[in-house]
């Protein structure tokens, strides 16, 4: 018996010696991307990017549209395209790309696997192969308002009422793809948004949308990761019951982790949250053995050394709030500075400042650490982090829509925002590596002055009115988003970030088609800024058609260089 087991070995020997085999079988040379002890890695390669959103990709009715798209992207050195991967709608519409009826009746829930439906995401699958371009793609949002339909019981249309000014086609909005509030809408004991992530049936719905996709695809190589969902919280535009809280995501987001990584072995999950904390709250998903929180990360280099406490050791709280007041001093200390170099001699040897660390200072009543860190938007980023069948860390960055660490008044309105962002993203850098997962900013966007009139926030359908100061934005120049990206961007690279993702790209000379993403005449959308002109991508507020377009590419294309100098 042993003789012909030799034979079988020594065949499989001389197989797996012939070249085209090799690439097959052996985890670390692997097609698909996945985490290695430096990162991502395909093919045997450390893997980092940058890369691009694009929603919209799969509503192009052309092909060519799609191919020239990716061409364009991969121009630019980007290899890496985000996009949803989900449709929903409550009818079957007229026209236009729809991938799941989510409606009243006896087909209550049916997946169009049809020509309009899966099928265009099939072409954008094999399409991005061909171009040699990864996808992230997103199974669900948390962001579908409607505004009628939430609020006033018994009206069961879409909402494009007159007068309400939302008359953009399907699909222009980010915010109009269904999500997880067409699922409550339908199936919710009660309208809560939560009922997303605990209603059993719900549950059950979204884990065979999401097997039915991810089967699909399950063989591609061009898959980077399927991202659970777009920015999950406790709150919408249907508001949360009082019973949602962190850990009502973070079990949701295990939940669903683990069930893809069940089926499909090949890709990574990532989860999609925002990144926003809970510091100090109890996880479910807790490090073991519990790790110190490294020391803050340096926003800008220290004026001079620092001097930390051995003693006790702080709250996760108290760690950020003391940050917090040692960055307000190093920012005092160097206002000072300045104006003393300006007052001294020049010949005299510049003199050590030495932080000094004084636990008043840190510890003010009443102080507080905002919703990007108190868990008030019901995400636990770390929690959800430490869920073993999540590959790795996401987080976003829009400051003209969340608030994130308090703006340094000692700066200009510009540079402040500039340093929110910079503060953000270090801080999420020093936890992915506490939690030894690779990191990736999977949207990140400032709003131009150019683009004020098409910004639409994401819990709405219309643009803010003068009125409305809450979402009204005042945009910045498109100099000042280029420096502000630049920057963003180089910060990532230098901490070793393993990707970045910036929201939105925009794509011209693509074919219109009547009740579609891109309108095909003059008539009706003329007056939406969202949809400038005949053959033009989405815009909403965040897109980079327009004057800047080419310097925005520039600024993504010199950062692609940085962070993978061989793609
Ligand atoms: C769908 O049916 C449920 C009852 O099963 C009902 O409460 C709800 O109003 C219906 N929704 C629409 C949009 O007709
Ligand atoms: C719709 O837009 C028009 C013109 O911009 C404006 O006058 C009107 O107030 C808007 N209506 C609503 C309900 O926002
Ligand atoms: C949730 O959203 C509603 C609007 O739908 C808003 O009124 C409420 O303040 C929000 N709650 C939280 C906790 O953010
Ligand atoms: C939408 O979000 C803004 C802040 O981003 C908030 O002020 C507003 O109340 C929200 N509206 C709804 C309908 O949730
Ligand atoms: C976590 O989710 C599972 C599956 O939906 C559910 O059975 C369980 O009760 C949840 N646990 C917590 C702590 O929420
Ligand atoms: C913003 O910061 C830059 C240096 O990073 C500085 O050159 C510029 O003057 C600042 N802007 C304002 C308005 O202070
Ligand atoms: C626009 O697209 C068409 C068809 O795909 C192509 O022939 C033409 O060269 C394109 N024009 C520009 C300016 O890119
Ligand atoms: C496509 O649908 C829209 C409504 O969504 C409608 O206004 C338009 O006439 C339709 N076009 C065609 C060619 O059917
Ligand atoms: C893209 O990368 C190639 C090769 O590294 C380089 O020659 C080219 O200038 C880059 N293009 C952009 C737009 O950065």
């Amino acid at each position: 018996m042993w003789l012909p087991f030799l034979a079988v070995l020594l065949g499989a020997l001389l197989v797996s010696a012939s070249p085209a085999s090799t690439s097959v079988g052996k985890r670390a040379s692997s097609q698909f991307v996945s985490t290695g002890p430096a990162g991502f890695q395909v093919n045997g390669t450390p893997f980092k990017f940058i890369g691009t959103n694009v929603y919209w990709l799969s509503t192009l009715n052309s092909d060519q549209d799609i191919d020239n798209t990716f061409a364009s992207i991969k121009a630019a050195n980007i290899t890496v395209v985000r996009l949803w991967a989900f449709n929903d709608v409550d009818a079957i519409p007229v026209n236009g790309t729809w991938f799941q009826l989510i409606s009243n009746g006896t087909d209550a829930v049916t997946i169009n696997t049809g020509p309009n439906g899966l099928q265009r995401l099939d072409t954008v699958v094999q399409l991005a192969q061909q171009h040699g371009i990864y996808l992230i793609l997103t199974l669900t949002n948390n962001w579908n308002p409607r505004p009628l339909l939430d609020n006033i019981n018994g009206v069961s249309a879409r909402d494009v009422t007159p007068g309400t000014n939302n008359s953009l086609p399907r699909n222009v909005l980010s915010n109009d793809y269904g999500g997880m509030d067409a699922y409550v809408r339908r199936f919710g004991s009660s309208l809560h948004h939560d009922q997303f992530y605990v209603n059993q049936q719900i549950i059950d719905q979204f884990k065979n949308y999401a097997t039915q996709v991810v089967n699909r695809y399950i063989n591609s190589p061009s898959i980077l990761s399927w991202e659970i969902a777009n920015d999950p919280r406790c709150n919408s535009s249907i508001p949360s019951s009082n019973n949602c809280n962190p850990q009502t995501i973070t079990n949701w987001s295990a939940t669903i982790s683990d069930h893809i990584r069940s089926i499909d072995p090949n890709h990574m999950v990532s989860s999609g949250n925002a990144g926003f904390y809970c510091l100090g709250c109890a996880k479910l998903f807790p490090l073991h053995p519990p790790t110190p929180a490294p020391p803050p990360p340096k926003v800008s280099p220290a004026p001079g050394s620092r001097r930390r406490r051995t003693a006790e050791p702080l709250s996760p709280k108290e760690r950020l709030l003391e940050q917090w007041s040692e960055d307000r001093k190093r920012k005092k200390e160097r206002k000072k500075r300045s104006v003393r170099e300006l007052q001294r001699p020049a010949n005299l040897a510049r003199t050590p400042i030495r932080g000094r660390w004084t636990s008043t200072a840190v510890r003010r009543q009443g102080e507080v650490l905002g919703p990007a860190f108190d868990g008030s938007h019901g995400v636990d980023t770390e929690d959800i982090l430490n869920i073993p069948s999540v590959a790795f860390s996401t987080f976003q960055l829009f400051t003209d829509q969340n608030t994130y660490s308090p703006p340094d008044s000692g700066l200009d309105p510009f540079n402040a925002t500039v340093q929110v962002g910079l503060d953000w993203i270090q801080r999420h850098i020093a936890t992915a590596s506490q939690f030894g997962k690779p990191l990736v900013l999977t949207a990140f966007g400032l709003v131009t002055t150019e683009n004020v009139p098409a910004f639409i926030p994401f819990n709405q359908t219309v643009a803010p009115t003068v009125s409305d100061q809450a979402g009204k934005v005042s945009g910045v120049t498109d100099g000042q988003r280029n420096d502000a990206y630049g920057q963003w961007l180089k910060a990532g690279i230098a901490g070793g970030i393993n990707g970045l993702t910036q929201y939105q790209w925009s794509q011209s000379n693509l074919t219109g088609h009547d009740g579609t993403t891109v309108s095909s005449s003059t008539e009706g959308n003329t007056a939406s800024p969202n949809q400038a002109a005949t053959g033009v991508s989405p815009n909403d507020g965040y897109s980079i058609a327009g004057t800047g377009q080419n310097t925005v590419q520039q600024v993504l294309g010199s950062a692609s260089q940085q962070i993978a100098p061989n793609t």
